[in-house]
C-alpha cells in the first residue's frame, strides 16, 4: 500500500509534472493560452525534429488530425483505402464520411496484417493507412510486400500507440507521406486532448494549414495560402496551446518511459509465455517497441486461465467495436444514411465478431506502469502457484 502510494506520488508529483503545471499557470495568467503562441510553435518544431519529419502541425485531437490529413493527401469519394481490421473506429468513420471505401485486411495474433490478402483489392486501392497498435510496430516486410504489389499506394501511418517505436530503421511516422498521432490524455505524449500530423511535404503542410487552421498566418506560406486560411474549409482544428506544455514534458520523458515499459513487457512475456492457451504477439526486438497504450496485449482462449490472471492482475478486454463485418461501415453511402437516422438501432451497429478478437485481452497498462518489476514478479509467482 505504502509502496503504491509512493509510486503514484512519483508519477503525478514528479519535479517535471510540477514544473509543467506551473508553466501552464504562468501562460494562463498572461493570457497566452490561445491561437499560436511561441511555445506551441516551438513544441511543433521539437516534435518534428524528434520524429524525423520536416513539418509537424498540432490539431485539436487525433481524429481531426487524421481527417485533415486524409483530405490533404487527396482521399475523396470512392477512393479505396487499405486498413487493418485493427484500426481505431473514429479513423474508420473519418474515411467513410469523406465517401471513401475502406478495404479491411485481417490481422493475426502478432497484430500484423495477415498475408492472405487479395492482390486485386490491393491493386484497386490508392491509399494505405497502417496502424502501429499497442506499441508494436507493423512488420516492414509485410508492408513492403503490399507496397510492391501496388507501388502507387500513398502510405499514411497512425502512430498514436507507438511513439518511439521503430519501423524500417526509423521512428514510426517517418515512412509515410503523412502520419498522425493522438495526444489524448492516456497516450504516451499527452496534451490532455490533442493531435499532430507529421509530413515532409511542404505542399501537404501548407494545405493542412489552410484547410483546418483558421487564421494561422505563417511567414513560410505564400499570400494565397495565408488568405485561404481565413475560411476554415474543414472547420477549425487547432489545439488548445496549453496542451503543448504537458506534451513537451512527455516527449522529454519518452525514452525513459519506453525503456521501463519495454523491460516490464519483456519480463511478462518471458515469464508467462509457457502457459498453454496464452499467446503474446511475437516481438523480434523489444528495442523496436515504443509508446504503448491501453495494455500489454495477449490472446487467451481459456476462461480458467483468465480467472487466474485476473486474481493478480487487472485484465481488460479488447474494446474497439467490430465495424468491418457491418455493411454500414464498408459502404460510405450506407454509413451516411446511418448518421442521418433518427434513432440508430444498436443491434444494427454492434455486431459480434467471430474471430481472434474474441480472445483478445490486455494487462492494464496503468497497472503495469505503476508496478515495479519485483511487484510484477510476485504477481506472476502467485498466478503460477494458483495453477497447481
Ligand atoms: C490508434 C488510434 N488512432 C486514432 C485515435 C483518435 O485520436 P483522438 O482520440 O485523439 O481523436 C486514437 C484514440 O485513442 C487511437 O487510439
Amino acid at each position: 500500500m505504502i509502496k503504491k502510494f509512493f509510486l503514484y506520488l512519483n508519477e503525478y508529483f514528479s519535479f517535471r509534472n510540477i514544473k509543467s503545471s506551473l508553466t501552464i499557470f504562468y501562460y494562463s495568467l498572461l493570457k497566452q493560452n490561445t491561437k499560436y503562441p511561441k511555445y506551441l510553435l516551438s513544441f511543433e518544431s521539437e516534435m518534428g525534429k524528434y520524429f524525423g519529419s520536416k513539418y509537424a502541425l498540432t490539431f485539436s485531437n487525433g481524429t481531426t488530425a487524421c481527417t485533415s490529413l486524409l483530405y490533404a493527401l487527396g482521399l475523396k469519394k470512392n477512393s479505396k483505402i487499405i486498413i487493418s481490421k485493427l484500426t481505431f473506429p473514429s479513423v474508420i468513420s473519418s474515411i467513410l464520411r469523406i465517401g471513401a471505401i475502406p478495404i479491411y485486411l485481417d490481422f493475426d495474433k502478432d497484430l500484423q496484417i495477415k498475408k492472405n490478402f487479395n492482390q486485386n483489392k490491393i491493386l484497386e486501392a490508392e491509399f494505405f493507412l497502417i496502424t502501429h497498435a499497442y506499441g508494436i510496430p507493423q512488420d516492414y516486410n509485410i508492408i513492403k510486400s503490399i507496397k510492391d504489389i501496388n507501388q502507387n499506394l500513398v502510405l499514411i501511418e497512425d502512430i498514436s500507440h507507438a511513439q518511439g517505436a521503430v519501423f524500417n530503421n526509423k521512428y514510426v511516422g517517418a515512412e509515410g507521406l503523412g502520419s498522425f498521432m493522438s495526444m489524448q490524455g492516456d497516450k504516451a505524449i499527452s496534451a490532455g486532448e490533442g493531435g499532430i500530423v507529421f509530413t515532409s511535404s511542404e505542399k501537404i503542410y501548407n494545405k493542412l494549414i489552410y484547410l483546418s487552421h483558421l487564421n494561422r498566418k505563417t511567414q513560410d506560406l505564400n499570400n494565397d495560402s495565408n488568405l485561404l486560411s481565413t475560411i476554415g474549409f474543414l472547420g477549425k482544428g487547432r489545439m488548445n496551446p496549453l496542451g503543448a506544455i504537458t506534451a513537451l514534458n512527455d516527449l522529454k520523458n519518452l525514452k525513459n518511459r519506453n525503456k521501463l515499459l519495454r523491460e516490464k513487457i519483456k519480463f511478462i512475456h518471458n515469464n508467462l509465455s509457457n502457459f498453454e492457451n496464452l499467446y503474446f504477439p511475437k516481438i523480434d526486438n523489444y528495442q523496436n517497441m515504443g509508446g504503448f497504450h491501453y495494455g500489454v496485449p495477449f490472446f487467451c482462449n481459456s476462461e480458467k486461465l483468465l480467472k487466474k490472471l485476473e486474481s493478480e492482475f487487472k485484465i481488460v478486454k479488447y474494446n474497439w467495436p467490430i465495424l468491418d463485418i457491418n455493411e454500414s461501415f464498408c459502404d460510405p453511402e450506407k454509413f451516411i444514411n446511418l448518421v442521418y437516422e433518427d434513432q440508430i438501432e444498436l443491434s444494427n451497429v454492434f455486431d459480434k465478431s467471430n474471430d481472434l478478437r474474441d480472445q483478445f485481452y490486455f494487462f492494464d497498462l496503468k497497472q503495469i506502469k505503476n508496478s515495479n518489476i519485483n511487484l510484477i514478479k510476485n504477481k506472476i509467482i502467485l498466478v503460477k502457484k494458483n495453477e497447481n
